[in-house]
């Protein structure tokens, strides 16, 4: 099929490449000029695990192209997907303008027919103002609703065996041509009506976002109550109706879709007249499980003069080099408003990622002198450093792990005093 997709964020690259590699031709359209430049390179600036080979092979293949140009991208396209950011305003709902703008940039461009699909994350009624905007401009087209629950970290792979596609739309040819495009996925397919796919998505991450907010909080009322939360989850986890994953305790659930999605869903709630409670004290309920994690940094440091703290990871999470509304560096911002010196050390961010912070060439040098070391991203090559020389050039000795990846045994053996997140 022709396809075409707009914005080449990890999601908007990431689904280009894959439909590529299925076999349609996709034309990208980037308003950054860098962007592009870099994609038809083949050097994505995203660290994203099999993109830049996925895109090599696009390009080689001549079914991928990369345009800054939108109307020019969207030519000849059966369907267009939108991959663009729908971030937060200040009053926590999801500003469309970016997507409003680009269907203006593009409508006059569309082929007859086309289907318009919304990969972005949407608030319900996106679909009937998307619809209005189109039918203002003249377009013949069709709206869709096709939101993308891949990950950061494991986007091609999530993109290629997702446990479902999701099609909102009213028109039976839109379900069936959608469907055609992923047959060879093989994935179970749920057509439904636009408002209820818009919706999937903002459940599916809010749920998600709870399940990591509850197990924080049970991890919390274990450390206090003296039990040890990696034993109390398994135990959790082996009743089939809970399951284990998506349960890992850690400093606060991070990136740029759960903590957006999730003050979304509650402005959605909020303008159909509804309190969504819930939601709103998951979000609360992290920010306070992050901010406890600071308190106990402080607490560790006390009276010290010059206070200094290494910190170990920057990314919201392991796999990605992305670090917004990332919980590791709340933690490292909030020691260094409290007049703490933070070194830290990312193996994929290697910029400050906010004034003040300073940055080491690796994990060792990160905790050079430092009075608490912290861990704030689950890295796995962390769990690997030989602590002795951790310890020995160390200030202080504590271990603050707020991802429990460090064996506890190995750290005291150090020397070191450690702490997890629920034992
Ligand atoms: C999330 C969803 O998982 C995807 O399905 C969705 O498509 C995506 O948002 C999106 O809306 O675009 P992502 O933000 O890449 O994906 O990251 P996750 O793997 O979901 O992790 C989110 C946060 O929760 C991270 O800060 C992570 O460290 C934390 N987390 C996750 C935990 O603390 N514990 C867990 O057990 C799992």
């Amino acid at each position: 099929m022709d396809i075409a997709v707009i914005g080449a964020g990890y999601v908007g690259a990431a689904c280009a490449a894959c439909l590529a590699s299925l076999g349609h031709r996709v034309q990208v359209g980037e308003r950054d000029p860098a962007r592009v430049e870099r994609l038809l390179e083949a050097k994505s600036d995203i660290h994203e695990p099999g993109l830049d080979s996925a895109v090599a092979a696009g390009l080689a293949s001549g079914l991928l192209s990369f345009h800054g140009n939108n109307a020019v991208a969207v030519e000849g396209a059966e369907i267009v997907f939108l991959a663009l950011p729908t971030p937060s305003t200040p009053d926590g709902s999801a500003d469309l303008s970016i997507i409003e703008a680009v269907l203006r940039e593009t409508a006059s461009s569309l082929q007859r027919g086309a289907i318009v699909a919304a990969k972005s994350t949407v608030p319900v009624g996106s679909y009937d103002r998307m619809t209005a905007i189109l039918s203002d401009l003249g377009a013949d087209a069709f709206v869709a609703s096709n939101p993308e629950f891949l990950r950061a970290g494991s986007a091609l792979d999530d993109f290629l065996n997702p446990d479902r596609i999701v099609i909102g739309t009213h028109e039976a040819s839109v379900a069936e041509k959608m469907t055609e495009l992923y047959r060879s996925i093989g994935a179970p397919v749920l057509v439904t009506d636009p408002a209820s796919a818009e919706m999937i998505k903002y459940a599916s991450n809010a749920y998600l976002a709870t399940r990591v907010a509850f197990a924080n909080t049970i991890a919390d009322i274990c450390e206090a109550a003296g039990a040890d939360i990696s034993d109390v989850l398994k135990g959790m986890g082996m009743d089939k109706r809970i399951g284990s994953h998506f349960l890992k305790p850690g400093p606060g659930f991070g990136g740029s879709c759960l903590p957006k999605d999730t003050r979304a869903l509650v402005a959605i709630g909020s303008e159909a007249g509804f309190d969504a409670d819930l939601i709103a004290s998951v979000i609360r309920s992290n920010r306070s499980h992050t901010d406890a994690i600071v308190t106990k940094i402080l607490t560790v440091i006390g009276n010290t003069s010059s206070p200094r703290v290494g910190l170990w990871g920057l990314a919201f999470k392991a796999g990605t080099g992305d670090v917004r509304e990332s919980p590791a560096v709340h933690i490292g911002a909030s020691l260094i408003d409290q007049g703490v010196t933070v070194t830290a050390f990312d193996p994929m961010v290697t910029k400050p990622p906010a004034p003040g912070f300073e940055m080491a060439a690796d994990a060792v040098g990160a905790a050079s002198q430092v009075d608490v070391l912290v861990i704030g991203t689950e890295w796995p090559e962390f769990a690997d450093v030989e602590l002795g020389p951790v310890a020995d050039s160390m200030r202080g000795t504590a271990i603050i792990d707020a991802r429990n990846i460090i064996n506890q045994q190995d750290a005291e053996a150090a020397g070191l005093t450690y702490m997890g997140v629920g034992r």
